[in-house]
């Protein structure tokens, strides 16, 4: 039995942007998606997921999605995470060159689903490195990131970036540039995040964003500008030192970065009602800084706050339904003990 986790992510800086070939920096955070690999003796593949924000099902199918099981949950949230373990089992097939190989899979995640924080990069990350090791056969990490992608990519229809699967994998904060993807060096991150249930429709806001694009020339320079907070926070991360007590200073400064991007996101009409409400009941309890985290519409907010006082204001923030702290996670993809 093997036992691997990878964790989950926020944009500090760049959605929407990178689409148009600026760059990103995604961070891991310290929520965990746990998958536990078993190779049977058959080519069967059960898998059983206890908390993916549903309630727990399990299922054993020995082709695809297609042969979907009779589970008392509903079908889409089924048959998406389905679709994740699926492809994550076909990658790990073809890259142990091992095509019949069968699984008992367990999936844990404390990730919410759905909710922009990568939660299905996480369960494909750490599925294709528990079921590659279980064949006794392990990937390096940047071989994980590529399946995983490709895992995606194929389970999305082409709509996937390498942001999130690279992130899992590598864990810290990463620099995301078209293809190009490379860890980069990060102080801890006090993250606070607030979840307002929903998820805006990701294919459908990126359209919304190239449509605005196409019309308005402010639209042009709002990406632009965007780019350029991202090579601004780059450059701060650049500078910080181990110690966590002195880089007060550049969190003041992340955080204000963070607040013009999330004006940014607003003027290309990506954020929401619930996604201003928590940003500026985190500003006013004192956050460094907050904006909306991935596509938009709905989801998550991040913010700055190393006091524990956002997490407290954004519980009572209406339209809230989640929100706890979560550290920047340095380690991505990693065995566990089983
Ligand atoms: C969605 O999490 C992030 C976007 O930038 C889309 C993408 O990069 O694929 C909006």
């Amino acid at each position: 039995m093997t036992v691997c986790s990878a964790p989950g992510k926020v944009y500090l800086f760049g959605e929407h942007a990178v689409v148009y070939g600026e760059p990103a920096v995604p961070t891991a955070i310290e929520r965990r998606a746990t998958v536990t690999a078993e190779p049977r003796d058959d080519d069967h593949v059960r898998v059983e997921a206890t908390d993916l924000s549903l309630d727990g099902f399990t299922v054993e199918y020995t082709g695809g999605t297609g042969d979907r099981p009779d589970v008392d949950v509903p079908t889409p949230l089924v048959e998406a995470a389905m679709g994740y373990v699926d492809a994550a089992v076909r990658q790990a097939r073809a890259a142990a060159d091992a095509p019949a190989a069968g699984f008992d899979i367990t999936i844990e995640s404390e990730i919410p689903l759905g909710a922009g924080l990568g939660s299905s990069a996480a369960v494909v990350v750490a599925g294709i490195d528990a079921a590659t090791r279980a064949l006794g056969k392990p990937l390096d990490r940047r071989e994980i990131a590529d399946r995983a992608y490709r895992a995606e990519f194929e389970v999305q229809d082409g709509q996937a970036s390498r942001a999130d699967t690279f992130c899992s994998t590598m864990g810290g904060a990463v620099r995301v540039e078209g293809d190009d993807c490379e860890p980069m060096d990060a102080p801890n991150l006090p993250f606070v995040i607030g979840f307002d249930g929903g998820a805006g429709n990701t294919g459908e806001l990126v359209a919304g964003v190239r449509e605005l694009k196409s019309t308005y020339r402010f639209a042009d320079d709002t990406v632009a500008a965007i780019g350029d907070i991202v090579r601004t926070g780059e450059g701060l991360l650049g500078e910080a030192v181990p110690e966590a007590d002195a880089n007060r200073e550049l969190l003041v400064e992340l955080g204000e970065l963070m607040d013009f991007n999330h004006g940014l996101l607003a003027a290309l009409g990506v954020s929401a009602r619930s996604l201003d409400a928590m940003v500026w009941a985190a500003r006013e309890a004192g956050a460094h800084g907050a904006k909306l985290t991935g596509a938009g519409g709905g989801g998550c907010i991040v913010a700055l706050d190393p006091t524990g006082e956002v997490e407290t204001a954004l519980s009572y923030t209406q339209g809230c339904e989640d929100a706890f702290q979560a550290s920047l996670a340095t380690e991505g993809v990693r065995v566990e003990e089983p």
